[in-house]
């Protein structure tokens, strides 16, 4: 089992963006940003989604994931919600994210962004050995984020994912802090 984090979540911030605990008022902006079907296709939201499910990501969720270990995360720019960068858990220095952005603020670099911003801080200051991340295949515009914010494809895991009571292939991707060094990729 890893250390528990002193203390409360941080915010961490990158260029055009911040990522910070996500906070009660958040509800409604989240409910609204996962009614779009791409976030519904490829990611596990529940669907259909619902006021309630936003309220308890936002809340009690969030407060429980930073209690255990890991962090969930409110992307923000200047114009308010761009979207949702997640550590699920970090266990024996392995950590797994997650993320969707709102469809305003696509094609834009904030994904990748707030991937470089959320995994290096994860391998420099939280102790990670190790962060990976899932997408399935398909997923272009995932597996371009993990790829632009220097994660490695590893290769396809086979039926790997559950997902909307299908099993579905996935791409696994990582960083290691080797990768973050000058020269190294
Ligand atoms: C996938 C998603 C996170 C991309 O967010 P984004 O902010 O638009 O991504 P970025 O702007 O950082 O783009 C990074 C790269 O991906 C490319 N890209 C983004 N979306 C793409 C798409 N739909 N098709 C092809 N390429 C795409 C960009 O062109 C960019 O490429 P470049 O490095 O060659 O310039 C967003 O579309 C989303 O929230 N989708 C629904 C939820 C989801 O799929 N979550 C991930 C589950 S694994």
């Amino acid at each position: 089992m890893d250390p528990l984090p002193a203390g409360d979540q941080p915010t961490l911030r990158g260029a055009g963006l911040r990522l910070r605990p996500w906070r009660d008022d958040d509800a409604d902006a989240v409910a609204a940003a996962c009614q779009d079907p791409e976030i519904q296709r490829w990611t596990t939201v529940p669907v259909p989604y619902r006021h309630e499910d936003a309220a308890f990501f936002v809340g009690p969720l969030a407060r429980q994931t930073w209690a255990e270990g890991g962090a969930l995360f409110a992307v923000e720019g200047a114009g308010g919600l761009l979207g949702s960068m997640g550590l699920h858990h970090l266990v024996d220095g392995l950590g797994a994210v997650g993320y969707w952005t709102v469809p305003a603020a696509r094609g834009r670099g904030v994904t990748s962004e707030a991937l470089r911003v959320l995994s290096r801080w994860l391998l420099t200051e939280r102790g990670a050995v190790r962060v990976e991340l899932v997408a399935e295949p398909a997923n272009t515009g995932s597996c371009r984020v993990a790829e632009r914010a220097g994660f490695r494809r590893e290769g396809v895991l086979r039926s790997r994912m559950l997902l909307r009571g299908e099993r579905v292939d996935v791409a696994m991707y990582s960083l290691l802090p080797a990768d973050l060094l000058p020269g190294v990729g």
